[in-house]
């Protein structure tokens, strides 16, 4: 990684990009994932993603969870270099159930590219997905994808988007037909016709220049109806959408949208050319007390965006994924674990390549390190030299599914609250200790966690459990002086518990509840979500 270790006199977190993508599951995110690790180098054919995900899943009953129901519930990152810059793709799970793991990935990116199937265009989750990005004004790049298969119109995909999304698009290629017709794609601005030496459809191959529509590469292969589209949608394409503007794209007011085919090849290098020379480096990090912290500062900061037990089945480690916000980061470095008010010493840390992990001697802002640890370190943690912040904007939301645990041997209780402890530490649930009663609820966002749940007790910690319904459906976290906290417990121990860091929180049985309770207690904040330090 020379270059991009900043030899040639640029910061070296200038060259780096942290991404993820985003879509509905089925939109071709896996496809598209491995295409650009492809082209990156980083792996060396097709289908290793697929196997590689396999195999890892073969490894545990949570993982089966993964199998059983073709869903990836597990986020983790690839490395790979391409033409000297360094590409950080941070995957997210694709399943809704799992959707705070993905909110919080998208804390740790600059960038995201949002994959649409061309036939079904914007789909439920790429629409709460975006709205996540939205929120963090998080630039995004639209592919697109298997326009080699009949779609919709290249238009109509294109208003959707625009107007589904509130976005302006702005069409950087343009399919040369679609299913059975499909030629390739052509981009109009640099007049390049991507397209394939075979036959019809088939894989790209090869880029053609050409003088423009009229150009016989152009008119000599592609039926003359195809073309005539072309021309339309290009001149349409021209007037009717916004052109590229870098800064509202980086401000998230606009995005380039790229039409392609992951399964053949399409769109998947001019992804990469477009981020390397448009998606932001490293971005600045909000953190308390007013601080921004900078990624040209000298001090090393991080904070841990995710944490996965079960990586390597020979131990019981727990990877901690820190991204780094600022500084050089040198193996063995110690630092300090703000939350713990300890210094920990980063002896082992990772990177994560697509067939291969490797010890990082050197990470730089943007970069994603993995930090060994049996414990300590969990979501939203900072790790920074010294200084006494954290880095802010990392949310626990209110859980919408609320089960009591039922444990079948009562000689457990020790394991399962310590790995409900544990799993509420990787910030798989939430746990809510009632103020009366010692039987714990369990928090999730989607049904599926509860599975996760379960089986990950019973394979790691020894124990089996069921969860009961309760009538409860959401909780909140309270927010006030002590008086006021002490005479709401009086009147409603039933429905008060303490959250893992003992925060108090108000378990509602229904939405009128929050009302009336809230109306009652007008000095009392009741929050949707709260910071996770
Ligand atoms: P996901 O991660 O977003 O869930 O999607 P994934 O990449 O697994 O793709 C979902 C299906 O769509 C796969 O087919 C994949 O081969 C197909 N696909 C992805 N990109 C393209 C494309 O550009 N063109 C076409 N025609 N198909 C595409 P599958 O049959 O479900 O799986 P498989 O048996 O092919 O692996």
């Amino acid at each position: 990684m020379s270059a991009a270790n900043g030899l040639n006199g640029e910061a070296p977190y200038a060259k780096r990009r942290t991404f993820a993508i985003i879509s509905h599951p089925d939109a071709g995110k896996t496809t598209l994932t491995e295409k650009l690790l492809l082209s990156g180098g980083a792996i060396r054919a097709a289908g290793q993603v697929r196997a590689r995900g396999e195999r890892r899943r073969a490894r545990s009953d949570w993982m089966k969870i993964e199998q059983e129901r073709g869903i990836s519930v597990s986020s983790s990152v690839m490395t790979f270099e391409r033409n000297g810059i360094i590409y950080n793709l941070l995957d997210t799970p694709g399943h809704e159930d799992f959707s705070e793991d993905t909110y919080r990935t998208l804390t740790a990116v600059d960038a995201a590219i949002m994959v649409i199937d061309a036939a079904k265009g914007i789909e439920s989750q790429t629409r709460k997905l975006f709205e996540v990005c939205r929120l963090r004004d998080i630039p995004i790049i639209t592919f697109v994808n298997k326009i080699d298969r009949e779609g919709r119109h290249a238009l109509e995909i294109l208003d959707e988007v625009q107007e589904a999304l509130a976005l302006d698009v702005s069409p950087m290629t343009w399919p040369v037909g679609m299913g059975s017709d499909f030629f390739g794609v052509y981009d109009w601005q640099k007049k390049l016709f991507y397209t394939s030496d075979g036959e019809r459809g088939g894989a790209f191959t090869q880029t053609k220049t050409v003088s423009g529509l009229d150009d016989p590469i152009l008119t000599g292969t592609v039926f003359d109806r195809i073309m005539d589209e072309l021309q339309e949608n290009v001149e349409l394409g021209a007037e009717g959408y916004a052109a590229f503007d870098k800064d509202a794209f980086l401000e998230g007011h606009l995005t380039p949208v790229f039409f392609g085919s992951a399964l053949r090849d399409y769109g998947v290098e001019e992804l990469l050319d477009f981020i390397a020379a448009h998606a932001p480096a490293p971005h600045s990090q909000a953190a308390t007390g007013g601080r921004t912290i900078m990624p040209e500062e000298d001090k090393v900061t991080g904070f841990v965006f995710k944490v996965q037990a079960n990586m390597d089945p020979k131990h019981r480690d727990r990877i901690a994924f820190v991204r780094l916000c600022s500084g050089t980061f040198r193996r063995g470095m110690k630092l300090k674990h703000v939350r713990a008010g300890k210094q920990i010493a980063v002896s082992a840390p990772i990177f994560f390549f697509a067939e291969e992990r490797e010890i990082a001697d050197l990470a730089y802002p943007g970069d994603v390190i993995g930090v060994p640890n049996h414990g300590q370190l969990r979501v939203g943690d900072t790790l920074t030299e010294g200084e006494e912040i954290h880095v802010t904007g990392l949310p626990a939301f209110a859980p919408e599914i609320l089960r009591r645990v039922r444990l079948s041997d009562t000689m457990r209780v020790k394991q399962m609250r310590q790995g409900l402890q544990d799993l509420a530490e990787e910030g798989l649930v939430q746990i809510f200790k009632p103020d009366i009663g010692s039987n714990w609820i369990v928090g999730v966002v989607g049904v599926l966690q509860l599975d996760v749940v379960v089986d990950r007790l019973k394979a790691e910690y020894g124990t089996e459990i069921g969860f009961e319904a309760v009538n409860l459906s959401t909780a909140r976290w309270i927010e006030t002086d002590q008086a006021t906290l002490q005479k709401m417990i009086e009147a409603h121990r039933m429905s008060i518990a303490n959250d893992r860091d003992d925060r108090p929180v108000f378990l509602f049985k229904n939405a009128w509840e929050v009302g009336y309770i809230t109306d009652k207690y007008p000095d009392v904040t009741f929050r949707e979500t709260r910071e996770i330090v």
